[in-house]
């Protein structure tokens, strides 16, 4: 029995771990599985994980990685720098080298030979080329020899990367030959249209998007009901319920209210409103300053006043107030609106209405802003 009771490893806020179980994420789980299990050359080999800071971009990256490991593909882990072709190349060989070692142990053959001799010569044969693309392709096709796929996933895609151009187009010619390999890349809404707009390649216009929004409250109540029944923590009536709810659909926010239920319940009784009173306010603190201020800081005065207009309305404000309110020609709340829109600030709900994309923002805005 752990004696401080912190709520591990059913709750574990902070970035970039991978979470005991991803809470409410079976569609997008279901559409990775789908590309990577079915034939190579879909646009769902390719899927483009976007998300609002702190929604579960890396935690779904780390799920899929696994998932393709159990699907016979060698995978490569990295993100967008300078070495990221190095890396990949890298990745590559070392999760192909002990994939086959994994083979070669099962079937009773001398451990890790195998895998030795595969990292040997491919790294020579890749030496004597020239270039990323004719590596990655030495890379596939040993591979490939030895039954794996190779999948690709970075993580915090940025626009202007010659080394992301570069990946792109390697990818958009291995897989038009058939290839078994896949691509899958996360990054912020915004980073994301910049990348699309900078004409890494034209395939990634086609590729398919995962838009990790919030994620449902039942979803979060199942979680919370189990994770609080194994640590034997009890709820007053429905207690458990509202503080699912208040964890508003994000992952983050849920893995904090979670851990902070988990301190502050009572030893000796159940948990009631105010201690999910506490725990939430505390919550809301953490995702203020690691989420909506990094995001507030990304956004141009324009955006703000834009956004400050929206504070007015309940949910849903109506283009025509907008544009009133603030004095904008059409041009101009069009050129915003698109802003907001593709930094993850503001979603469209069809013609002519806008909302706030992360729930508490307009609170935080309200008092910040
Ligand atoms: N579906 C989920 N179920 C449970 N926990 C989750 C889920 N998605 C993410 N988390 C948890 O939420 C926190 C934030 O997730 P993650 O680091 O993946 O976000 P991110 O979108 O990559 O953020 P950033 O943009 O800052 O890199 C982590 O603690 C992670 O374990
Ligand atoms: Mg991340």
């Amino acid at each position: 029995m752990n004696e401080i009771r912190d709520g591990y490893p059913y709750f574990n806020p902070s970035f970039g771990n991978r979470p005991l179980h991803i809470v409410g994420r079976e569609k997008e789980l279901s559409l990775l599985r789908t590309g990577l299990a079915g034939a190579p050359a879909t646009e769902l080999r390719a899927p483009i994980i976007i998300g609002q800071r702190s929604f579960g971009k890396t935690a779904m990256l780390i799920e899929a990685e696994s998932m393709a490991q159990s699907l016979g593909f060698a995978c490569a882990s990295v993100a967008v720098n300078r070495s990221m072709l190095q890396n990949i190349l890298d990745g590559l060989l070392t999760s192909g080298s002990s994939a086959i070692a994994k083979k070669a142990h099962i079937s009773d053959v001398s451990i890790g030979a195998f895998g030795v001799s595969f990292n040997v010569s491919v790294t020579r044969e890749m030496d004597e080329v020239k270039g990323f693309q004719a590596k990655l392709g030495i890379m596939l096709d040993r591979l490939s020899e030895r039954g794996l796929g190779g999948c690709i996933l970075v993580d915090e895609i940025q626009p202007n990367s010659e080394e992301l151009r570069e990946l792109a187009q390697a990818y958009q010619h291995f897989s038009g030959r058939g290839a078994n390999v896949s691509l899958i890349m996360a990054g912020l809404p915004r980073c994301v249209s910049s990348t699309l707009n900078d004409k890494v390649s034209t395939f990634l216009y086609r590729a398919d998007r995962i838009l990790l929004g919030p994620i449902a409250t039942d979803s979060i109540y199942l979680y919370f009901k189990q994770a609080f029944g194994s640590m034997g923590i009890a709820f007053a009536e429905g207690e458990m319920l509202r503080a699912a709810r208040l964890s508003a659909g994000m992952p983050y926010m849920m893995q904090l209210v979670g851990r902070n239920l988990s301190l502050m319940a009572p030893t000796d009784g159940e948990v009631g409103p105010s201690v999910v009173n506490e725990a939430v306010d505390l919550a809301k603190e953490k995702l203020e300053r690691n989420v909506f201020a990094p995001c507030l800081d990304t956004m141009s005065e324009r955006d703000i006043t834009f956004a400050h207009a929206m504070l007015e309305d309940e949910g849903r404000s109506s283009a025509a107030d907008l544009k009133r309110r603030l004095g904008m020609s059409d041009a101009d709340y069009q050129q915003t609106r698109r802003r907001n829109i593709d930094n993850g600030i503001i979603v469209s709900n069809g013609y002519g209405s806008v909302s706030f994309a992360m729930p508490y923002f307009a609170e935080y805005l309200r008092r910040e802003g």
